[in-house]
C-alpha cells in the first residue's frame, strides 16, 4: 500500500488487516513507554490546510509513537498566504526529503492530486465532503472492540449526511464489513443520488432507535452549508438530536458514537454524551492506534513483531572508550525484543 486516500482503496481483507494491526498498536499504547522504533529515520509531514484538533494531534502522536520525525506544516503561517500554489508548496516540502505527507484540505480530491506531484506516500486526513478514511477505520475498530464484529450489525448514521466526508467513508467501510447501514436525515441534508448508496434512508429517528446496535451522530457542518437548509439548531435537535428521551429507546448494549467535534445539546444532549453507552472518547483513543497501523503499513518494514517493538533508541554511550555508567538505570524501553 503506497497511499491511503479513500476507503474504496481497501477491500474487506485489507480493512481487517489494518484493524488487526491496530490491535497490536493498542497494546503498545498501554506500555509504560508507548513507543516502538518501527519508523525510526522516517519523516512524516502533517499538512493541514483546514482546522483540526483531534485528527492532527492523533496523527502527530501516532507518528511519534512509531519513532518517526514529525513536521507540522502550519498552512496559516506558510507561503500559501503569499500566493504559493498548493502544488509548489507540496513540491517544496517533498524536496526536503520526507517519506509521507498527511493532508487535510477543504477541496475534495486534493490528496489524490498531490499523489501526482510527489513520490512520497499520501494519507488523506479529510478532504472536503469526500473522504476521511482513518476516521472510518477508527470507528470500525471501536465497534469491533465493543461488539465483536460489524457483520450483521444495524448502524444508523444520523444528521448532516450531505456535507459529511465521515458519512461517505464510514458507509463504505461499515458495509464492506457486513453491517446494515441506515441514514437518518431531513431531505435537505441528504446528498443527491443517495438512492444509489448501499444504505436505507429514513426520515424519522424514532422509527429506528429501538433496533440499533450503533447510533452514530454527525456534526452539522455549518461551514460547508447553505444556511437555508436548516431552520435552526433547536429545531434540528427536536427532530434529529439524541435527546435523553430518545436515548432511552436505544437498547442497553447499543453504542452511541460521534466523530467530534460535538455540539452538546444539538446532535447529542449533554447528559447523553456522558451515558455509559457513549464511546466517543474511545473513538479518540483508538484513533492513535489505527493511525499507527496506517503509517506502519505505508512506511514500515512489512510485519510488526517483537523486533520492531523494541527500544525506540538504542542504548547510547557518548564516548565508545568509556564503559557505561553502572549507576544509570536501564532504559525501560529495552525490555521487549531490543537488539542485543
Ligand atoms: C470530522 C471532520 O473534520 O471531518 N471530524 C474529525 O475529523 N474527527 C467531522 C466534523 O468536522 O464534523
Amino acid at each position: 500500500m503506497k497511499h491511503l486516500l479513500d476507503i474504496d482503496d481497501l477491500d474487506a481483507d485489507a480493512l481487517l488487516d489494518l484493524l488487526d494491526l491496530a490491535e497490536d498498536f493498542a497494546e503498545v499504547q498501554k506500555r509504560d513507554v508507548p513507543k516502538v522504533p518501527a519508523l525510526r529515520g522516517r519523516t512524516v509531514v502533517l499538512a493541514f490546510f483546514e482546522e483540526s484538533t483531534r485528527t492532527r494531534t492523533s496523527f502527530d502522536l501516532a507518528a511519534r509513537r512509531l519513532s518517526a520525525d514529525v513536521v507540522n506544516f502550519a498552512a496559516a503561517s506558510s507561503s500559501l498566504k503569499k500566493g504559493e500554489s498548493l502544488r509548489d508548496t507540496i513540491e517544496t516540502i517533498a524536496a526536503m526529503g520526507i517519506d509521507a505527507v498527511v493532508v487535510r484540505h477543504a477541496s475534495s480530491g486534493a490528496p489524490l492530486q498531490i499523489t501526482g506531484w510527489t513520490d512520497v506516500s499520501v494519507v488523506n486526513a479529510g478532504d472536503g465532503w469526500h473522504q476521511h478514511p482513518t476516521q472510518a477505520l477508527l470507528d470500525c475498530f471501536t465497534i469491533r472492540r465493543h461488539l465483536g464484529s460489524l457483520e450483521g450489525k444495524r448502524i444508523a448514521i444520523c444528521g448532516d449526511i450531505k456535507h459529511s466526508r465521515v458519512a461517505r467513508s464510514n458507509i463504505a467501510a461499515f458495509t464492506k464489513l457486513g453491517a446494515e447501514v441506515t441514514v437518518v436525515a431531513p431531505g435537505t441534508l441528504l446528498p443527491p443520488g443517495i438512492e444509489n448508496w448501499p444504505v436505507r434512508v429514513e426520515r424519522r429517528l424514532d422509527r429506528v432507535l429501538a433496533d440499533l446496535d450503533v447510533a452514530y451522530f454527525l456534526r452539522i457542518q455549518h461551514e460547508r452549508m447553505n444556511p437555508a437548509l436548516l431552520p435552526s439548531d433547536r429545531e434540528f435537535r427536536l427532530l434529529y438530536g439524541l435527546t435523553v428521551e430518545r436515548a432511552a429507546q436505544l437498547s442497553g448494549r447499543a453504542l452511541i458514537m460521534h466523530p467530534g467535534p460535538m455540539n452538546r445539546g444539538v446532535e447529542v444532549d449533554a447528559e447523553v454524551a456522558d451515558d455509559p453507552r457513549a464511546v466517543i472518547l474511545d473513538q479518540v483513543t483508538n484513533g492513535v492506534a489505527v493511525r499507527m497501523a496506517v503509517l506502519f503499513r505505508l512506511l514500515g518494514p512489512g510485519r510488526f513483531d517483537d523486533e520492531s517493538a523494541g527500544s525506540p533508541d538504542p542504548p547510547r554511550r557518548t564516548d565508545p572508550s568509556t564503559p557505561p555508567d553502572p549507576t544509570t538505570p536501564a532504559d525501560p524501553t529495552t525490555r521487549v525484543g531490543a537488539p542485543a
